[in-house]
């Protein structure tokens, strides 16, 4: 059986979901945020030790204004009123992607991540004004400004994932097939599952499917 140490997901459809059920975009990104939660619980119950999610990429700035300050609006009550309890249950918060949102929002995610630093449950990272072709830029131009010797070795140490183990399984879900500029770097030789369901409606039960269908592939990293 495959070992499993690290989920990545692309959460996609919370859009299509909100439209379709309360005729409003934003009620989506609320329904997807229960979600988050259940599979963060799902995770810690599988003894997945790191859970990458996509929450807002350097090309999400180009939605309405509207729907931005409701995401981050979101993010900023869920922090508030569950950082308590996420820190009790050992998880530990590290956000991937350049802070520049608003002064209190930036102090908000620095104080989480704080807070939770040497919790060792679980790791959750959560991919911010994310976007990995800026990542892997940063990471070739520290090489180069450090003078040293452009391997895998040393680009890694740069990604904003260093220390972080690769993750062995990409969940997308929203029924569409592409990485939308998600951890190309680290996806390398990751088992992809996309999904039908719409953010939303995925659930514990198709996460545990996905997980057991993984720990049966034969990997084969290249060889035969
Ligand atoms: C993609 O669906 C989802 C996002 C851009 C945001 C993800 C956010 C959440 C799951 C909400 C909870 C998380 C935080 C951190 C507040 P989409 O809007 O692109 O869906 P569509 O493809 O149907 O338009």
């Amino acid at each position: 059986m495959n070992p499993l140490k690290h989920v990545a997901i692309i959460m996609d459809g919370n859009g299509r979901w909100g439209l379709k059920h309360k005729n409003s975009r934003n009620a989506g990104h609320k329904a997807g945020l229960s979600t988050v939660e259940k599979i963060i619980k799902s995770s810690i119950k599988n003894k997945i030790k790191f859970l990458t999610l996509f929450a807002f990429s350097t090309e999400n700035w180009k939605r309405p204004k509207k729907e931005i300050n409701y995401l981050f609006s979101l993010l900023q009550s869920f922090l508030s009123d569950k950082i308590t309890e996420l820190n009790n249950q050992g998880i530990k918060l590290k956000i991937i992607g350049k802070k520049n949102f608003s002064k209190k929002l930036n102090k908000l995610l620095s104080s989480s991540e704080n807070k939770t630093s040497s919790n060792t449950k679980i790791q959750i990272n959560l991919a911010l004004n994310y976007g990995s072709k800026i990542e892997l830029i940063n990471a070739f131009e520290n090489v180069q400004k450090n003078k040293e010797k452009i391997n895998e070795k040393n680009i890694v140490k740069y990604l904003l994932t260093k220390n972080i183990p690769d993750p062995e399984i990409l969940i997308r879900t929203g029924n569409t097939k592409r990485l939308s500029n998600f951890l190309l770097w680290q996806l390398a030789y990751s088992e992809i599952f996309f999904v039908k369901k719409l953010w939303p409606d995925f659930n514990e039960k198709d996460f545990d499917y996905i997980i057991k269908k993984f720990k049966n592939i034969k990997r084969n990293f290249g060889k035969i």
